[in-house]
């Protein structure tokens, strides 16, 4: 399949061809392709911010930077090499960076889509070149893609939509998550609450798929500044939850080892 050969028209669903810096439909429906190298295709334009904001998708990125998660990212990376496909969408890549490193595979084309599109336009923005197609500003649940478009599809802590990746995975294609395991963040989830319950390890069955591999990735990590667990904090969904005051509180205790603790797991459809 040509590059960009993938995407169909959200208004249609005729296939988009693209042609320059434009992908039109049959219907006449067309959407600019950006120099950041992504489209929006989502159909709710209300311009009200959807999935991550400006804030969470900066403290994201500061976060990330400072290599915390590397090893979870080589352990995705090996995941989705050992897969052996040629065409992989990150499905809620964010602002790209697990992406970004699996444009290192060789002879892959790697997509992305995310409904923020602030997070798109810094995820298209760094993924640009040979190994990249087209990232896309749209949802999971209802993905401007054609059936059977890709070998792989990558979900690292994001919404997970089954229907969606079962139409859109080729037969024998493989579905690689990354799920944060009970004891993830745990320093972290102590310093908010006054009394925690340990989650059970979660049911890892998928209906449609087959769990082919899974592989636990367990550490310790010491953040560099308050700084760097406000910004990892910022990505968690309790910390909208928390009062600013407590916030604060937990900023100026200073620093505290973190564990990270994930499950890489490769999933084959059954189709
Ligand atoms: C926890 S973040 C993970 C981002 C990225 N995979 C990472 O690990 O850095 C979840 C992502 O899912 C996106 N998201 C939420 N709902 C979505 C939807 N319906 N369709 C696509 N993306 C969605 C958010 O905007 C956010 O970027
Ligand atoms: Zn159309």
């Amino acid at each position: 399949m040509n590059k960009d050969g993938v995407f169909k028209c959200p208004v249609c669903k005729k296939m988009l061809v693209r042609n320059g810096e434009i992908m039109k439909c049959e219907s006449n429906h067309s959407f600019d392709v950006s120099s950041a190298n992504y489209v929006n295709l989502a159909m709710n334009q209300s311009g009200k911010t959807h999935g991550d904001d400006a804030f969470m998708v900066n403290a994201r990125r500061n976060f990330l930077s400072g290599g915390y998660y590397e090893k979870l990212r080589k352990e995705i990376c090996l995941a989705v090499e050992n897969a052996g496909g040629i065409t992989v969408l990150d499905a809620g890549c964010g602002e790209g960076y697990y992406t970004f490193a699996l444009g290192g595979i060789a002879g892959t084309t790697i997509y992305g889509i995310d409904v923020s599109k602030k997070a798109v336009m810094r995820a298209g923005k760094l993924c640009k070149g040979d190994s990249f197609g087209t990232f896309c500003v749209g949802s999971v649940y209802s993905m401007p893609y054609a059936d059977n478009s890709f070998d792989v599809i990558v979900n690292i802590f994001s919404p997970l939509a089954c229907d969606e990746y079962k139409r859109v995975l080729r037969s024998g294609g493989r579905l690689i998550m990354a799920v944060p395991n009970p004891e993830h963040l745990i320093q972290l989830k102590r310093a908010v609450y006054d009394e925690i319950k340990i989650k059970e390890e979660s049911d890892d069955t998928l209906c449609g798929f087959e769990m082919i591999n899974k592989k636990r990735v367990n550490y310790t990590f010491t953040p560099k500044d308050t700084k760097a667990i406000e910004d990892l904090f910022a990505m968690t969904p309790y910390y909208y939850t928390t009062p600013a005051e407590k916030r604060s509180r937990i900023m100026n205790s200073g620093i505290f080892d973190i564990t990270a603790d994930f499950s890489v797991i490769t999933y084959k459809i059954i189709k």
